[in-house]
């Protein structure tokens, strides 16, 4: 049997690594052998997740940073650069969803919003990278930007996040196509409606079986029938983090249950 691990002797930064998708991506690339560093706001959550991680034999550390703000971010790649020295694998996975269409959303929630999802995945990207670029020693890297379905499609009540994606999604092209010639794959990974805190806060207002109703109403909306769990979303990642995808360059992969297809 093969036993061998995945990520091996990688470093991987994953952006949001507190919670959700980004926590199952920590626990998963660790448990394939990489040394995660966990980048987030919540203190108490990144601990509490090193721990775990710890408890189960693998490595991580935190560091905090608001992706939003340039001067946190530059500081936290120089925590990274120290600690780690070289970068194999950037997940640029903080975000956020907000509501509302672009006559109801107000201005601050608009720039709110794409401060995180769109001018967070540039400022990492801008701090990281240099730590990635293949220095002569065949050594290069991957970065991981986590879109959504909705990078590429239309849904009604969410046009900032639709339009934030779709950034993300284009940017991810470009970024791919510029430093495939330093050594570094980047890609994107496009969730669809996946069961994480950010679902869960919707609709923490209603009763019960509203929320059960509104659950419902999500899965419908898959032709697999549900919502993924953040550990499908892990194991798609661990593929364009590993060397078997070596020759995915500037890739949108789709884990959207058919959401697309239809
Ligand atoms: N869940 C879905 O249905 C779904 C579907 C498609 C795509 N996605 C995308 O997947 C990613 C993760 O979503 P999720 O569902 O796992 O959400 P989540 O559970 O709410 O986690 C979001 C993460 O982003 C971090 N974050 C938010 N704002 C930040 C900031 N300004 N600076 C630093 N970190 C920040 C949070 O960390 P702190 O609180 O510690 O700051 C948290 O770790 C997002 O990009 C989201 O758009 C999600």
């Amino acid at each position: 049997m093969d036993i061998r691990m995945e990520l091996a002797g990688k470093n991987a930064v994953i952006t949001g690594g507190t919670s959700g998708i980004g926590a199952a991506i920590g626990r998963r690339f660790a448990a394939e052998g990489a040394q995660v560093v966990l980048v987030g706001r919540n203190a108490e959550r990144g601990a509490e997740l090193v721990a775990e991680i710890e408890a189960d034999g693998g490595e991580a550390r935190f560091v905090t940073a608001d992706v939003r703000d340039a001067g946190s971010v530059e500081q936290m790649a120089f925590e990274v650069a120290e600690e780690c020295g070289h970068v194999d694998v950037l997940v640029n996975n903080a975000g956020i969803i907000d509501f509302g269409s672009v006559v109801e959303m107000s201005v601050e929630a608009w720039d709110n919003l794409m401060n995180t999802n769109v001018r967070g995945v540039f400022l990492c990207s801008k701090f990281i990278l240099p730590l990635m670029f293949n220095a002569g020693d065949g050594r290069g890297g991957s970065v991981i930007n986590i879109s959504s379905n909705l990078g590429s499609v239309g849904s009604a009540g969410v046009p900032a996040y639709c339009a934030s994606k779709g950034a993300v999604s284009q940017l991810t092209r470009a970024m791919a196509v510029e430093h495939i010639h330093q050594g570094v794959r980047v890609n994107a990974l496009c969730p669809g409606t996946t069961d994480t805190p950010l679902v869960q806060a919707q609709g923490v207002d209603r009763t019960p079986e509203e929320q059960a109703a509104a659950r419902e109403r999500f899965n419908m909306r898959y032709p697999v029938g549900r919502m993924a769990a953040a550990e499908e979303i892990a194991d798609a990642a661990v593929y364009l983090a590993s060397d078997r995808s070596a020759f995915v360059v500037g890739a949108e992969l789709m884990i959207d249950g058919g959401y697309t297809a239809q």
